[in-house]
């Protein structure tokens, strides 16, 4: 029955652990994923979250099924972050927001939908854009092609590349874009930009699906956030899937969610019918735990503000470990990587080469993915000399 399958290659960011963990260099750092580290390299539980925890623990209850669409304290309080409580989508009642197994799950429930609605659609990514986008919207069927958007020379976003290839996409087509915090390059798009690119999708037809899995780790939750109003505002039709894993340090919980914006409420209740069939058809409905956390901390003003502090926390300390890596590398003669400062979010794309990249981890013990990308919130100050270090070696 198994002769003909073929042994698959390891995925390129979660295989990287993988051969991390494998790895008895006792130097070994882990670049690869995208998880935040705390100061001693572990990884945070947050205050907010376990007051959460507490409090459910002590109102313990039954193990009952969610509805199929998620448990609704969950999706109202997301709905609120997301879109902002006086939002017109909302009064209008033409959103749908469903709870999902991460982002990966609500990027992957909107793909089946998708598929469903338009089977002839491609799919535009980002180039690059998050390894997973690619093989999620190929296994879901898709198309998969891509958009100008990073620059490598000018060490930025290749704008009008972007709107370009955006213009000569047909009418239906699916663009995919990082709402903040673009991984894996850390350049977002401005303001100013976000409206042109919105102008395009409107003209050309086509059909937005904004990946927000970073909220708050750029400029705040409001401000990385804003693109969701501007597309509400611009009256387009969309997705967007959004996760706690890194906001809230809720890796491992697997809690996301999946929104599609609609023309008015009919086509909300029709949406989300078929939406339902996505999520019953693959994991019948979603788990309990990570939702309860998520609404109790998001209800809870002392717990929210909590959370804002440590997220801001996070943030913060992301930005001095890439002036930290900079000075680093200056300090042993690398003075063309200032960019790393300039970069958003949890990565840095870094302009090393695959050789170099496996070199860092053959030779240094010092995990990225092979595009050159590195998790720089997994830094810390015992490892950021041997980083420094490794990438000199390599250079
Ligand atoms: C990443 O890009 O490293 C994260 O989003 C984790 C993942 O699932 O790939």
């Amino acid at each position: 029955l198994f002769d003909a399958v073929e042994l698959a290659p390891a995925d390129p960011i979660l295989g990287l652990t993988e051969a991390y963990n494998a790895d008895t260099n006792p130097n070994k750092v882990n670049l690869g994923v995208g998880v935040y580290l705390d100061e001693q390299g572990k990884l945070p539980l947050l205050e907010c979250v376990h007051i959460a925890e507490q409090r459910l623990a002590e109102a313990s209850k039954p193990k009952a099924y969610l509805p199929i669409d998620g448990m609704p304290a969950y999706r109202d309080a997301v709905r609120e972050l997301v879109f902002g409580a006086d939002s017109s989508a909302l009064a209008d009642k033409r959103v749908v927001t469903v709870e999902s197994l991460g982002g990966t799950g609500a990027l992957k429930v909107g793909a089946d939908l998708l598929k469903q609605m338009n089977p002839s659609a491609t799919v535009l990514l980002s180039d690059p854009s998050w390894e997973n986008h690619r093989a999620l919207f190929n296994r879901a069927g898709f198309r998969v092609d891509t958009y100008r958007y990073y620059d490598a020379e000018a060490k930025g976003i290749d704008f009008e590349g972007m709107l370009a290839d955006l213009r000569l996409a047909d009418a239906g087509t699916i663009v995919v874009l990082h709402a903040c915090c673009h991984n894996p390059t850390g350049y977002d798009l401005v303001a100013e930009q976000w409206d042109q690119v919105i102008e395009v999708l409107r003209e050309r037809n086509l059909v937005p699906f904004l990946d927000m899995a970073y909220q708050g780790f750029g400029f705040g939750l409001e401000r990385d956030g804003a693109v969701v109003g501007r597309f509400v505002e611009a009256g387009l039709e969309f997705f967007l899937s959004t996760s706690f894993s890194k906001s809230l340090s809720l890796y491992g919980e697997r809690i996301g969610s999946l929104s599609i914006v609609t023309a008015d409420e009919d086509a909300a209740k029709r949406t989300l019918s078929q939406v339902k069939i996505c999520i019953r058809t693959n994991y019948s409905n979603p788990a309990t735990h990570g939702a309860a956390i998520v609404a109790t901390v998001l209800a809870d003003p002392e717990l929210r503000a909590t959370w804002e502090r440590e997220l801001g926390g996070m943030r913060e300390r992301i930005k001095q470990l890439r002036t930290g890596l900079v000075q680093r590398l200056e300090a042993r003669g690398i003075t063309d990587m200032g960019f790393i400062a300039e970069q958003i979010g949890m990565f840095s794309y870094s302009g090393l080469t695959k050789a170099q990249m496996v070199e860092l981890r053959e030779k240094h013990g010092v995990y990225g993915t092979d595009t050159g990308r590195m998790c720089v919130a997994a830094l810390n100050d015992g490892n950021l000399d041997t980083v420094a270090d490794a990438i000199a070696a390599v250079r």
